[in-house]
């Protein structure tokens, strides 16, 4: 690396790209990983497909000044997330000021990019507004500045199809790509991006075994970030659902003390979990690995620059296949096309290979069926996929290890908004978790089954183990067989000594209470949408009491009203944090008030179920006059599609009647409005 011996300056990638021969430069904006993912799958195709090496980079690593320079034979790709409220992520701030500040200047001298040869791919999510807003800001700024699109931009929707979007666009791009870089495919190959090796002798306690013993071992300090995740000791955990045996939220504490994390009401905490035990056993006996799973494994990148081994290593091929790529979701369809070549018989590959290039088909079966890499593997090889999985049960595949390590994802934290504030609770982070599952639409092919969330079944499962409960408890024969972790284990999976850990880090976020507690706020957030109100509330009862403290019991006269408005199925059973409202109201001095739609328990006169968007509907007076008299906020949090949505039609028709319009017209350009101003904030998911 000549930048590290000061002869070159290693944020210059144009001399990067000339010292390795490369005629790509693909620049991601990527807050989860995922556009990452795609970045360096698009730098794997073109290397396969054209023999082009490229140089995968994060923009905040490096000086963008020097676009202008990339020479004429070369190609910019940006795969750019569009995250939140049309926000880039994180690592793309700095790219996209430079973007749009009109006096920003390249290292020519000038504002331009002529003849720039670029290809875009936005990644969103169309349960937002501005859907791919950064990916089509990028592609307007360039070529306002003179660059040239290679092909359509290509645009992902990250609420149900990101993966058949891409595979939709990509053959195109690629169609003209060739065309514009006078390039012909077959030029490349398939060139392995790892090499696996078994070590024969490694001392046992030099091999790493997941998150926890990656960082009992390296010691890892510093910031936690969605790259060093802090193990956090289980502090309290509780059940939060009661009378009902088949539903479960789980509510965790997760110490940080002295971990140097801090957090703020809004932010969402990223948890890392592992795969369950069902879903490793399986891929071990279809991959053939059952007997040598525990085997010591060195991988080393063949092309640093492009695939960097996504684990610590030496490890072993379990521990892999437990912790660190994502067997536990939907197996994608490109996967099984590169798959198809290692199968055991002729019928199993057809059948991989149909599923990858019969979109209907793969739909049906694998997507509609929510079937994971294991059981397509079984599947193909006409294995019952009902019984558990064994080494007698399951044909074995030779599939070499290091198409299994490029091929899968990466195991991805999942995030979950905190519900806690650090003015009461400093030193933890609290979680409000209600447990996925779900059934899936049975094909020809397969029955229907019950679906799992990873990480709220890891989190219930980790609960369990720190509150020291029997396992029999969790087990609801009446509905799903719950998937058991690998909680206790190898040098405690997530356990040391006697503390359950499990590793966290957190995400910043904009959903913010205003800094005067004089404006009134609306928090609307039903089911688990609660959880950052919860935080909110807690906030708002912190200041409060300093407010008390300093300025007697009048001190909170001329604050705003806060209302929530939360709903669940019962009163007696999933009301979260049914006896903290009261304390908390009652320390508020009249200032909170709680709106609570049962939508199980009460019914409207004509039997249909009462949402929080009729509460909000019935307290119009109120709210219309605090969002436009009052200068008043108003957060939602919880489902998009359905709720949130719902949820902001009856706000645009509140406000378009009070302002003597209709929804259609001024109600929604008043929502809009709002949203501008940042007082319509949002936090949901689909
Ligand atoms: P339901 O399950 O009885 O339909 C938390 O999940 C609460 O949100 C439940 O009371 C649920 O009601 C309710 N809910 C479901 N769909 C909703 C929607 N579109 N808008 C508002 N609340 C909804």
């Amino acid at each position: 690396n000549k930048g590290m011996n000061g002869s070159g300056n290693p944020r210059d990638f144009i001399a990067k790209m000339k010292e390795g021969k490369k005629r790509l430069v693909i620049f991601y904006g990527s807050q989860t990983g995922t556009a990452e993912e795609y970045a360096i799958r698009i730098a794997k195709e073109a290397k396969q497909k054209f023999g082009l090496a490229s140089l995968v980079c994060d923009p905040e690593e490096y000086d963008f000044e020097n676009l202008d320079q990339l020479p004429e034979d070369c190609a910019a790709f940006f795969v750019m997330a569009t995250y939140g409220e049309g926000e880039p992520t994180d690592n793309a701030v700095q790219l996209m000021q430079n973007f749009q500040d009109e006096s920003f200047e390249f290292s020519g001298g000038e504002r331009k990019l002529e003849g720039l040869k670029y290809v875009v791919f936005g990644l969103g999510n169309k349960t937002y507004e501005h859907y791919n807003s950064i990916g089509r800001t990028v592609d307007s700024e360039l070529t306002k500045m003179g660059a040239i699109r290679i092909g359509e931009r290509g645009e992902g929707d990250d609420d149900k199809s990101m993966e058949e979007d891409y595979l939709e666009w990509k053959d195109g791009m690629w169609e003209a790509f060739a065309t514009a870089m006078g390039v012909e495919e077959g030029q490349g190959g398939d060139s392995a991006d790892f090499a696996v090796s078994e070590l024969e002798s490694h001392p046992p306690e030099k091999v790493y075994l997941g998150e926890l013993s990656a960082r009992a071992l390296t010691k890892t300090k510093g910031i936690h970030d969605a790259k060093n995740p802090y193990p956090a000791p289980v502090a309290a955990t509780r059940e939060l659902f009661q009378n009902t045996k088949d539903r479960n939220c789980v509510h965790m504490e997760l110490n940080t003390e002295g971990s140097g994390i801090t957090y703020q009401h809004g932010d969402h905490v990223g948890v890392w979990p592992s795969n369950p035990d069902v879903e490793v056993e399986r891929i071990l006996c279809a991959l053939g690995l059952y007997h040598k799973r525990d085997n010591v494994i060195g991988i080393e990148s063949l092309d640093p620059a492009l695939a960097k081994v996504p684990f610590p290593v030496p490890t072993t091929y379990a521990t892999v296949l437990r912790h660190y790529i994502d067997i536990s979701a939907v197996a994608g369809r490109q996967m099984l096309g590169t798959l198809s070549k290692f199968a055991p018989s002729p019928e199993a590959e057809a059948f991989l290979k149909n599923l990858n290039t019969n979109k209907e088909e793969y739909h049906t079966v694998i997507a509609d069926g929510c079937l994971k890499l294991g059981e397509v593997l079984q599947l193909a090889a006409g294995n019952d996929l009902k019984a558990q999985p064994t080494t007698e049960n399951t044909t074995p595949w030779t599939i070499p290890f290091d198409i299994i390590v490029s091929s899968i994802p990466r195991l991805q934290p999942r995030y979950y908004s905190i519900s806690s504030s650090p003015k009461l609770h400093a030193n933890s982070i609290h979680v409000t978790v209600v447990v996925l599952k779900y059934q899936s639409i049975p094909s020809a092919h397969v029955n229907q089954k019950w679906v799992h969330g990873i990480a709220s079944n890891f989190l219930l499962h980790l609960k369990y183990a720190a509150s020291g409960e029997t396992l029999s408890l969790i087990n609801d024969s009446a509905s799903a067989t719950m998937p058991m972790y690998q909680i206790e284990g190898p040098r405690g999976a997530y356990r040391q000594e006697d503390i359950y850990k499990s590793p966290i880090h957190v995400r910043r976020s904009t959903f913010r209470l205003p800094t005067n507690p004089k404006s009134p706020v609306i928090m609307i957030g039903p089911g688990t949408g609660v959880a950052p109100f919860r935080g909110f509330v807690q906030e708002r009862v912190a200041l409060a009491r300093r407010s008390v403290e300093k300025n007697g019991p009048d001190a909170l006269a001329d604050w705003g009203r806060i209302s929530l408005f939360y709903g669940c199925r019962r009163s007696d059973e999933d009301y979260l944090y049914k006896d903290e409202w009261p304390q908390y109201a009652e320390e508020l001095k009249g200032k909170f008030s709680m709106h609570c739609a049962f939508s199980r328990e009460n019914y409207k006169p004509d039997g249909s179920k009462i949402y929080v968007q009729d509460l909000i509907w019935d307290d119009r007076t109120h709210i219309a006059d605090a969002i436009l008299n009052g200068k008043g906020y108003v957060y939602i949090c919880g489902e998009a599609k359905n709720m949130s949505k719902q949820v902001e039609d009856v706000l645009a028709r509140i406000l378009g009647e009070a302002k003597g319009g209709s929804a259609e017209v001024e109600g929604h350009a008043e929502v809009k409005l709002l949203k501008e101003r940042s007082r319509l904030m949002l936090d949901v998911w689909s």
